[in-house]
């Protein structure tokens, strides 16, 4: 994840794309230069269950090749310089392609009647130079959209470095923060199904969650999804966790592919709370996300530990946003910690919130079952979730108000008895 560090600010709050389904994905090159950007594509996230072949020799190529082959379901074609010849070969092709097959072609030649020539015979896509790695990825995935389906929803995972550092907190803020002030529908999943806090944080005690729709796949539609979650603020719905021992929670790695997949067509903002454990399950949502959130105190253990997700996950997520690291219960009295700056240097990360210890602040919402925004002297803590899911979103930043405060853009909610608001 920090191999590509200008392209992945770049990519910050881009569409999300959709991955690529189990397909086989022949690609015929012209030009070495185009081969060397498709096999960085194919090591993208979003390619991992396609099967790409890459061959040279451009339509050509693929002429020979049908002859004889069977075609895959997409075929990718570098389009040479003469364009009469390359249609001529087109043509050719035609005859041996299966109806089914989705053709794509990449050229240089930015020329309407080329367009039109080619869309004539039912090319797919036209994807004309200059393009990169996510503009490829993103014309393959869209061959698969279902004509009129919902846009997706981004997906962002929260993960602690260690357990105790305060990750669900940081996704329960984030959630209500977006919601709340960037006025987009949030659906908190509350991944930690044996202790997950999120219902207390929100005080709420819902009886159905996360685990009806993981352990009943085959009931799961979105009817039932809508019935599973619980509403926990004008725009935030909650799928809670059961947080009861009866049974156990051993999951499949693919468990949660259904329900994350409705889960993105249900709202436009999905933020997961992942538990600080490591199986296959997490690791796969880790990678599938459009955004992760690492969150971290400032000591050796959670360095390593950041370190190695990072290292772990980062091929598959080069094309992604930068990984957002929340520095968490920042200033603990007494203890030693690591620099800021050391910290983040050391990872070639910079910090998107620094998160203060401050004990009595999130004790105090915690036992009431509210954000630190809606009480007493939290509204500066808010402000660092809100311009985190800023960020995550791609929202703009906040005018500054007169007062020089952050503040215009948090809206107050109506307050518990005993912490009302001094005004
Ligand atoms: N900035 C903070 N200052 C003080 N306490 C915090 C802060 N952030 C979280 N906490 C507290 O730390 C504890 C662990 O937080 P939690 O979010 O459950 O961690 P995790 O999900 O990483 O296990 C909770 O009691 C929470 O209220
Ligand atoms: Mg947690």
């Amino acid at each position: 994840m920090t191999d590509n560090p200008e392209a992945q600010d770049a990519n910050a709050g881009i569409s999300v794309i959709a991955p690529i389904p189990r397909v086989a994905i022949h690609v015929f090159c012209e030009s070495p230069s185009l081969a060397g950007m498709v096999e960085n594509a194919a090591a993208d996230r979003r390619m991992q269950k396609a099967h790409v072949v890459i061959r040279m020799g451009g339509v050509r190529a693929a002429l020979a090749a049908y002859r004889e082959e069977q075609t895959p379901e997409v075929i990718v074609l570098e389009a040479g310089g003469d364009s009469g010849l390359f249609l001529d070969d087109l043509d050719g092709l035609a005859e041996f392609c299966d109806d089914g097959a989705r053709v794509l072609v990449l050229g240089r030649i930015n020329d309407i009647k080329l367009y039109r020539a080619l869309m004539a015979r039912g090319i797919s896509e036209y994807l004309v130079e200059p393009f990169n790695v996510l503009d490829f990825v993103r014309a393959i995935s869209e061959l698969f959209a279902k004509p009129g389906g919902n846009p997706l929803g981004r997906m962002i995972a929260v993960y602690g470095a260690k357990g105790g550092v305060g990750a669900s907190t940081v996704a329960h803020h984030l959630s209500w923060s977006i919601a709340n002030s960037l006025d987009m529908a949030v659906i908190l999943v509350d991944l930690d199904l044996p202790f997950g806090t999120a219902g207390l944080n929100f005080n709420h005690d819902p009886l159905q969650g996360i685990a009806e729709a993981v352990f009943s796949p085959d009931r799961l539609d979105t009817n039932m999804l809508d019935r599973l979650m619980t509403k926990c603020a004008d725009r935030l719905s909650l799928l809670a966790a059961p947080a009861t021992l009866g049974r156990n929670y051993d999951f499949n790695e693919e468990a949660f592919d259904g329900v994350m997949e409705l889960l993105r067509g249900a709202a436009p903002v999905v933020v997961l709370d992942i538990p600080h454990m490591w199986t296959a399950w997490v690791r796969r949502l880790l990678l599938n996300v459009d955004e992760l959130v690492l969150v971290a105190e400032p000591d050796l253990a959670n360095l390593r530990n950041v370190k190695n997700v990072l290292d772990l996950l980062g091929p598959a997520r080069s094309n992604d946003a930068k990984t957002k690291l929340v520095m968490s219960r920042v200033g603990v009295p007494k203890r030693p910690e690591i620099g800021l700056k050391e910290f983040t240097t050391s990872i070639n990360l910079t910090s998107s919130c620094v998160v203060p210890f401050d004990p009595k602040l999130f004790g105090e919402a915690a036992n009431f079952g509210r954000m630190v925004g809606e009480i007493n002297g939290g509204v500066k803590f808010a402000e660092l979730f809100l311009n985190l899911g800023r960020s995550l979103t791609g929202r703009p930043e906040l005018q500054t108000s007169k007062k020089g405060s952050l503040i215009a853009g948090l809206k107050a909610t109506k307050l518990p008895f005993k912490l009302s608001r001094k005004s």
